[in-house]
């Protein structure tokens, strides 16, 4: 769950990096430091009407108008744990009418997704935010039709919900942030996704998010797409990750055999050990006498 006290979502923050950078985010220059200023105060100024509306003459922009409405969805109406402004629009951007998408949490993101036109389904243990997202979107006008909500909490509702059918377009994955549901989540979430599908993830600073982040930008299977908000991130899947259990080819693995677990002493005895046994084992697969001779004499 949330910790808000841990000021997990500190309300919608200003743009500082484009979606498509990479993940080295630069040191803020002062002119950036300024237009943030700037933009803050604008920001400040802009985000004060607390009534949900819509002009009469255009449609604003969705992100706009929660941004502008601040609706709150969560802790009984007392909290908002949104999603930033960056993450918001890159859904906005990536998702398209019919497109089959899922997400883990409740809140603005499934304001968005719903505005979309997407088949949506969002994930959470929580009735009461949900009833607060269909109230909002039908006071701002947009069709709920599409959206169903699923009550549970996602380590029990995803295993039957989501299948190996990879049928889902678009996931956002911003539900439990403690070990280990965000991989949990990711994990079922990917197995249904289709090849070419955008998977977002929040919070990815947070240790238990950071480990499947890391993961995804090692493997070959996910691309990249953009650091958001300097806190989440949206990937492509380019191709289902191979079957069965590969751990030694997979990137993450590569500090394998990690004796971080031991006390100095001893972990730099289990290293040399370690480093022996695989300098040995390079030279017999390269060198098959040297085996041969080493078989003999042990
Ligand atoms: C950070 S909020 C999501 C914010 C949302 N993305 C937005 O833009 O407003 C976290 C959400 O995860 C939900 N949640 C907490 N634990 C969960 C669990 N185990 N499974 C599914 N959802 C969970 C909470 O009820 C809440 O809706």
């Amino acid at each position: 769950m949330c910790n808000p006290s841990a000021g997990r979502h500190p309300g919608h923050r200003l743009r500082s990096t484009r979606a498509g950078s990479t993940w080295s985010v630069p040191l803020p220059s002062v002119s950036r430091i300024l237009t943030t200023v700037i933009r803050t105060l604008h920001s400040d100024d802009s985000h004060t009407t607390s009534t949900p509306s819509m002009t009469s003459t255009s449609k604003p922009d969705i992100v706009q108008l929660l941004l502008r409405d601040r609706p709150a969805f969560h802790r009984g109406g007392d909290a908002r744990w949104d999603s930033l402004p960056e993450t918001l629009e890159a859904i906005r951007a990536v998702v398209k009418p019919g497109d089959s998408t899922i997400e883990i949490g409740v809140g603005a993101s499934t304001v968005v997704f719903t505005n979309g036109g997407a088949e949506h389904t969002a994930v959470s243990p929580d009735p009461e935010e949900h009833e607060r997202v269909r109230e909002y979107c039908r006071q701002i006008g947009v069709d709920d039709s599409r959206l169903t909500f699923t009550v549970g909490f996602s380590d029990a509702v995803l295993p039957t919900l989501l299948g190996h059918d990879r049928s889902l377009d678009v996931a956002f994955i911003d539900g439990a942030h403690s070990f280990p549901f965000p991989a949990l989540d990711w994990y079922y979430v990917t197995r249904s996704m289709k090849s070419g599908g955008t998977l977002l993830m929040d919070d990815i600073t947070i240790p238990a998010v950071t480990q499947v982040f890391r993961h995804m930008r090692l493997e070959p299977n996910w691309r990249l797409e953009g650091i958001l908000d300097e806190r989440a991130a949206s990937f492509r899947l380019l191709a289902p990750p191979p079957p069965g259990d590969d751990w030694p080819e997979q990137k993450y693995n590569k500090g394998y055999p990690d004796f971080s677990f031991a006390a100095l002493p001893d972990r730099l005895r289990l290293e040399v050990v370690a480093r022996a046994a695989k300098l040995r084992h390079g030279l017999g697969q390269r060198y098959p006498v040297l085996r041969s001779i080493r078989q003999r004499v042990s």
